[in-house]
């Protein structure tokens, strides 16, 4: 019998994953603030263009002064090489040591552009902006690090990508081992993640489907040599997943507690910069569609989050959502 670690003995370095809407620099640090084990965090992509201009949302969440102390990796959206390192530029100028380059987007509209994972279908173009873009961050003296996603319609196509990701020095290859049109359906496919493992030139850093310590165990059993593991969804559903991944969860008695007051630092930071009671209650009704989950009584009571109107309905709601685990 396979016996499963639920701990990783070895050292294995975990990344906050990008996710857009939610992983702003409020989620980050409040997430920084109250829990560990985060090598780094990469922001939701920044979108280039021709216009030469960030939206105000982009600049504020790379500017240093919104990241105090937290390692961030800026994270591009774009298929057009000069775009990119402009944006590259720009982000150096704040004083980022690493780019991460967005190949694993597969929203519709995102795709229809031909960039994100849709950037994936014109390998010939892909390998061409990735020349430029890559001698440009040599010169610049930039780390380069790609995410990306295994093909745009079928597993098969990573063996061509991987020989043109193997081409560049990267700082890291992070691959979540679905195409484009799978979206989260069916499961991530670890026969591909074994070829990128065994094949690429490149560190490779595993993304996709990680909830819980025993999947992280599973996964590391599997690909012992591994060093790095992208998480994403899980840290939304257990902020504390990393740390207790590694072993490190801080020894408080009631984990519930620091959730608590990680919700109210991240609540507190969406009140001082979104005006008005209606947004900041959306990104939270957001945030709790994930944390609900470690709650014995979460399917019910995320009901009265999701339909609280008013921000004293929604405290309320949540109040009860800590109470029914005993925290009040
Ligand atoms: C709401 C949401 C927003 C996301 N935004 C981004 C993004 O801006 N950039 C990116 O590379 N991936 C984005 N992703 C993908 C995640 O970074 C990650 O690759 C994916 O969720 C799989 O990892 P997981 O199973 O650990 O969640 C997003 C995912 C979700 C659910």
């Amino acid at each position: 019998m396979i016996e499963i670690e639920t701990e990783v003995n070895r050292k294995v370095n975990f990344y906050f994953a990008p996710m857009e809407g939610i992983t702003g620099y409020v989620y980050r640090n409040a997430h920084h603030r109250f829990y560990g084990n985060i090598t780094q965090y990469f922001t939701p992509f920044i979108a280039p263009n021709s216009s030469r201009k960030l939206t105000s949302r982009e600049m504020n969440d790379i500017l240093p002064g919104n990241n105090a102390n937290v390692p961030v990796v800026p994270q591009i959206l774009t298929n057009r090489a000069e775009d990119f390192i402009w944006a590259a530029a720009k982000i150096q100028e704040l004083g980022y040591k690493e780019i991460n380059l967005n190949l694993g987007c597969p929203s519709g509209t995102v795709v229809a552009k031909n960039r994100g994972a849709g950037f994936l279908a014109f390998p010939l173009d892909l390998n061409r902006f990735l020349e430029t873009v890559s001698r440009e961050m040599e010169r610049m003296g930039m780390k380069f690090s790609i995410k990306t996603r295994s093909g745009k319609d079928r597993p098969e196509e990573f063996e061509g990508l991987l020989m043109i990701f193997n081409q560049y020095p990267l700082e890291r290859l992070i691959l979540h081992p679905r195409v484009q049109a799978d979206f989260y359906k069916n499961r991530p496919n670890w026969e591909v993640f074994g070829k990128a493992v065994r094949d690429s030139t490149n560190r490779v850093c595993y993304n996709g489907d990680l909830f819980t310590p025993e999947d992280i165990g599973v996964f590391t059993n599997q690909f012992v040599q591994v060093e790095e593991i992208m998480l994403g969804r899980g840290l939304l559903k257990n902020p504390a997943l990393a740390e207790a991944a590694g072993g490190e969860e801080k020894p408080d008695e009631n984990g519930f507690q620091r959730l608590r007051a990680f919700h109210d630092a991240v609540l507190l930071g969406y009140q001082e910069i979104i005006p008005g009671d209606r947004n900041v209650l959306f990104k939270m009704k957001e945030l709790w569609s994930y944390l609900a989950d470690g709650f014995s009584e979460g399917e019910r009571l995320r009901k009265k989050i999701r339909k609280a109107g008013r921000m004293e309905e929604y405290l309320a709601a949540v109040e009860r959502m800590f109470e029914s685990c005993g925290l009040e």
